[in-house]
This record gives C-alpha cells, structure tokens and sequence, in this order.
C-alpha cells in the first residue's frame, strides 16, 4: 500500500502536461491542450488536458484520469507501477510500506480491494504448487508469461480465502463473487484446485477470474459469476495489457479462450483478446474499434468455432463502420488458435493470418450462398430473403452499398432492380433527418455542487453529507465526494479524483471536473454556489417539515415540535 499522501505530493510535483504531451503531442487551445484521443479513433480533437487542474478527459469516449490514470491508460501499467514511473520522473521514491493487516471492523474493504487481495494470494499459491507450475510448463508456458497475465493458482480445500480477509463471514468475498453461500448458509470458496487466469478491466482492476482444472474435471473453465464489478458482455480477457501492443499492430484478434491468448503471447502474438466463456456482443466489437481499425476473430476450426465466428458477423454488422476491417480466420479443424501457434510457431500463424483472412463481406455471401443453389431462381430468391435482413442492419452507408452491389450481381439482377424489391431509400434519406439538438438538462442542484466543488475542493467543507436527500446519481456522486473530502479536506482537484477511482460514481465525478475545464483558475463561483447551497438547504428543510407534520401529534417530542416552529 503506497501512502495516500505520498500520492498528494507526487501529483502536485508532476505536471500532467509533461506526461502526456511526449506520448500524445498537444496542442495548447485556450486555458487547455488538446489532441486527437489516443484512447478511440477521432478526427477532430476532444481528448482535452487542464494544466490548472491536472488531469485530462476525452469529450469524446468520456476517458479520463491525473498523470497516474493517463499512465495506466496509455502505457497499460498497472496501479503501482505507473506511481513507480512518476516517481522516477520526479526523482522522488517510493516508501515501501507493506500492507497492513486490517484491523476488524476498520473499513469495509471494496471489492476491488478483494479482488486485488485474491489475485495476490492465488499468484503466491502457485509459485508454491509445484502440480500447477508443470500444468502450465507441458502446456508450454515461461514464468514470465505467467507472470505477465498474472496466472495463479486456487489451492484445494473450501476457505482458503480466509487469509485475505479478517473475517471470511466479510460479505464482500461473496459480492466479488469469489465464495459461494449455499442454501445452508455455508461459505466456501468457488475456486479450488485450479489454474487462475484474473479478468482485468480498462483500469487495471481485477474484476472477475476464469479458473481451469488441471486434471480433468467438469467443469473445465469457471467463472466469475456476474457482479457489480464484472459484466461479461462488456469485458475481452486481455484487452488492457494487450493495448499497446495492439495499437503498434493496427490490428486486434479476437480468440476464444484465455488459454489461447495467453499460448498466442508466449509465441509474440500479443494483440490477441479473448470473449469471456460468452458470445461476441456489439459491446465488444465497439469497444475494440475504439483501439484499432482492424479486428480479426479466429476461433477454433470446429463446429462450435465456425458457429461462434457466425455470430460475431451477426453482430459486427450494426456495428461496422466503414473505415474498420472486420475479418474471420478459419484454422484448420482439431486446432485452436493455442494448438495452432504452439504447433507451427508465431511466422506460420501471422502467414496463415494474411493470407487466409477472409473481409466479413466474402464470410457473409459464402456462409448464405452456402445454404442455396444459386443456379436455380429459388435458390436465388431464398438467398435473397436470407440476406436481406442482415444487410439491412449495416449502418456504414458505403459498405451497406458495396454489399447490395454485389447481391445484386451474385443473382444477376439490377442494382434498381435490388432496390426497387428491398425498397431501400436512395443514398442519404436516412440521414435527413436533423440529428435531435442534445440540449443539455438542465443542471440539478446537486450537479451544479458537485461541479463546484470539484473546481474548488475546500468548498466541499461547507456542505453536509446529510443534506444529500435526493436519491438522483449527482447526488450519491456529491456524497462520495463529501465522503473522501471530510477524511481528507486539503485535496486538489487531481488528488479527489485520483482518490475517486474506486467509487462507484467515478465516471460521473470525473465528468463533472471535466464541465469545469474551461473556466480559468480565478474564476469566481462563490455567488453560484451560496445560490445553490441555500436551493440545497431549502429542498432539505421543506423534507423535513412535511416529515415532522405527517408525524400524530402525539408522537412529536418537545425537540419536534421547537424545529417544526423554526422551520415554519
Ligand atoms: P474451450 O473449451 O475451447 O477451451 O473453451 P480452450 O480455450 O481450448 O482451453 P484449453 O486449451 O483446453 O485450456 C474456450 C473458452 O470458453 C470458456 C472459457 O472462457 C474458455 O477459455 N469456457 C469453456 C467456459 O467458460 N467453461 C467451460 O467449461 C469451457
Ligand atoms: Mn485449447
């Protein structure tokens, strides 16, 4: 555990702008500097870097973060290691705490902090489970592969958690979804005696792990169940410390299994990604266009591979854009992308990778015309119907219009024809419309706070957690920031929402600073935020009247009735 005040002085000694500026060149616009953001493909500029308050925000795919984020971000370090960077960029270093041990009932621990705990304890268990070292050696794997993923190993026995908590009774063991509660009300761990692969999110946290048995076993791969933590839709196992790698590739692969990805690192394939034991999701295909224009999915040559690899098509094609490459690589069947690589090595497989590649549009007409005889008009007529829906979901215009082009020609009918039978409307009608003019809400008075507060943390001193009445999420947002302000009531901007990471309204804290960006440092908000403090206080004590009248008379102490006087 690295000292919350050591990070305070760090972050005021580094300046944001010097970080950035030799990995993402800025430009400096106004108050701000800007650049195209490094985290998704833009043309236009909205990645946006406050030198005043130290931390940067992209008004485009919302990323954001201080030095130490940006690090994490860019460079896929972890936590740790990018205050160990800074550090040394500053000459300072780093004390050398070790964690302590908590004390009972001293703060609940987070389920990121849980997570993290169980991480550490599975990586300690298999450097000392000889068994697990073999498993991963035959399966080809160096230790510093392993060591680059993280892999573990959940040792045999039911509570082997208990030594990563004071209490195994902790109810966040079972929120994380790392012990299981059965109907009897016993606790046990839901990992034993298996191999730990841990599921990383965009931050570097570890949400959720995939466990393999080592001796065969049903069944073979568990899972992290879903959590507040771990939403397998969203998630690709690897993408962050794959990121870099996948940006100097231009190109991600996306393979089914962690074994599989891991195999394809320890080979030098590094910009491979794997699904999560669950379908590709639209989610997944944007979240990885954000990183790369070029995604190739190579699944296992079996039946399941070949139905997996359709429906990543199915959902790639809403999806699609017509800058980005969309491909499916068909390895020969009885391999997987692990057998394949370990087999043929890392020049075979990046060969069979150019050259077999197959554009989404050849696996579109190939997988359908498969289905018909194209000699015949019915088969044409029922290719025709099977395509249509699917090309109807295309939202790149050019590429919807290549696709029909070439339906057309695979049945040998007219372009006006194609369009006259699907009654397509000519090229652009859908985009008449005017796109609805995003007028922001206007802003509640919670929001308007905690923008304020952001821009000027000491007035976060003037408010009260328990005026925080209103359920709406700027108000839990305010809340947690109050929460962090009254433990430590000298932050800056960059050190509250450094110390904001973890909770669960980060996003929208972050978003809230980044409102402030523009306004310069002397910018006075004084009279605003007296005007919404008094709306603050007013909606408070309007609650608490109705509250104290609904009250029977009868039960109205004294003290009740004087406040209910005041307030009237
Ligand atoms: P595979 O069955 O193809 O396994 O599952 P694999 O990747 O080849 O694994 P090894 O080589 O035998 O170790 C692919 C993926 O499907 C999910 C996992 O995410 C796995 O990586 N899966 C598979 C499960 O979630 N549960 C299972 O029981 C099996
Ligand atoms: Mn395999």
């Amino acid at each position: 555990m690295i000292p919350q005040d050591f990070i305070q002085t760090l972050l005021s000694r580094v300046d944001i702008v010097e970080v950035i500026d030799p990995r993402v060149p800025l430009k400096k616009t106004g108050a701000n500097y800007q650049a195209c953001c490094p985290f998704h493909n833009e043309k236009t500029p909205s990645f946006t870097v406050s030198p005043t308050k130290q931390f940067y925000h992209c008004f485009g795919c919302g990323a954001h973060g201080t030095a130490i984020g940006f690090l994490m971000e860019f460079s896929g370090l972890g936590y740790v290691e990018a205050i160990t960077t800074l550090a040394a960029m500053t000459g300072m270093e780093v004390p050398q705490t070790a964690a302590v041990a908590r004390m009972p009932g001293q703060q609940e621990s987070s389920l990121v902090d849980v997570m993290q705990r169980a991480a550490q304890f599975y990586r300690q268990q298999l450097k000392r489970t000889p068994k697990a070292i073999e498993y991963l050696k035959r399966r080809g794997l160096t230790g510093a592969v392993a060591a680059r993923f993280g892999l573990g190993y959940a040792p045999d026995g039911w509570q082997n958690l208990d030594q990563i908590v004071t209490s195994y009774a902790d109810a966040s063991l079972q929120e994380a979804g790392l012990v299981i509660v059965n109907d009897a009300g016993q606790r046990y761990d839901r990992f034993r005696d298996r191999i730990m692969f841990p599921i990383v999110n965009q931050k570097g946290d570890t949400i959720g792990f995939g466990g393999r048995v080592i001796d065969g076993g049903e069944p073979k791969y568990l899972n992290s169940p879903e959590t507040p933590l771990f939403q397998k839709g969203h998630e690709l196992y690897a993408l962050f410390s794959a990121r870099r790698a996948i940006r100097d590739a231009g190109r991600v692969l996306v393979v089914e299994g962690y074994m599989d990805v891991v195999a394809l690192a320890q080979h030098g394939v590094d910009y491979a990604v794997a699904t999560l034991g669950t379908a590709t999701t639209p989610l997944h295909i944007q979240k990885l266009l954000r990183h790369t224009d070029e995604i190739v999915f190579c699944f296992d040559g079996d039946k399941a591979g070949q139905k997996a690899a359709w429906r990543a098509l199915e959902q790639s094609l809403a999806v699609v854009t017509d800058s980005s490459r969309i491909g499916f690589l068909f390895l020969p069947e009885d391999h997987d992308p692990d057998s394949y690589v370990r087999e043929f090595g890392r020049e075979e497989f990046e060969r069979l990778l150019t050259a077999s590649t197959v554009p989404l549009s050849a696996y579109l007409f190939r997988h359908i015309a498969s289905r018909h005889d194209l000699a015949l008009d019915e088969g044409k007529s029922a290719f025709l119907k099977d395509l249509q829906p699917l090309i109807a979901q295309v939202n790149a215009p050019n590429l919807a219009l290549m696709l029909r082009k070439r339906t057309a020609e695979l049945v040998h009918i007219e372009m006006e024809e194609l369009t006259r039978l699907w009654k397509i409307a000519p090229a652009g009608a859908r985009f008449i419309q005017p796109a609805p003019v995003r007028r922001p809400a206007p802003a509640s008075v919670s929001h308007k706070l905690l923008r304020m507060v952001l821009f000027k943390p000491e007035l976060g001193a003037e408010l009260e957690k328990s005026w925080l009445i209103q359920n709406d999420d700027y108000a839990q947002a305010l809340y947690e920031t109050l929460v962090i302000l009254s433990s430590h009531p000298h932050l800056d901007t960059a050190m509250l929402l450094e110390q904001s990471r973890n909770q669960s309204h980060a996003a929208l804290i972050a978003q809230c600073g980044a409102e402030m960006m523009d306004l310069s440092e002397d910018f006075d908000v004084r009279p605003d935020f007296d005007l919404a403090k008094e709306q603050l206080l007013a909606t408070v004590k309007q609650s608490r009247m109705r509250m104290l009248a609904q009250k029977p008379l009868r039960d109205l102490t004294e003290e009740d009735k004087n406040e209910l006087q005041r307030l009237r």
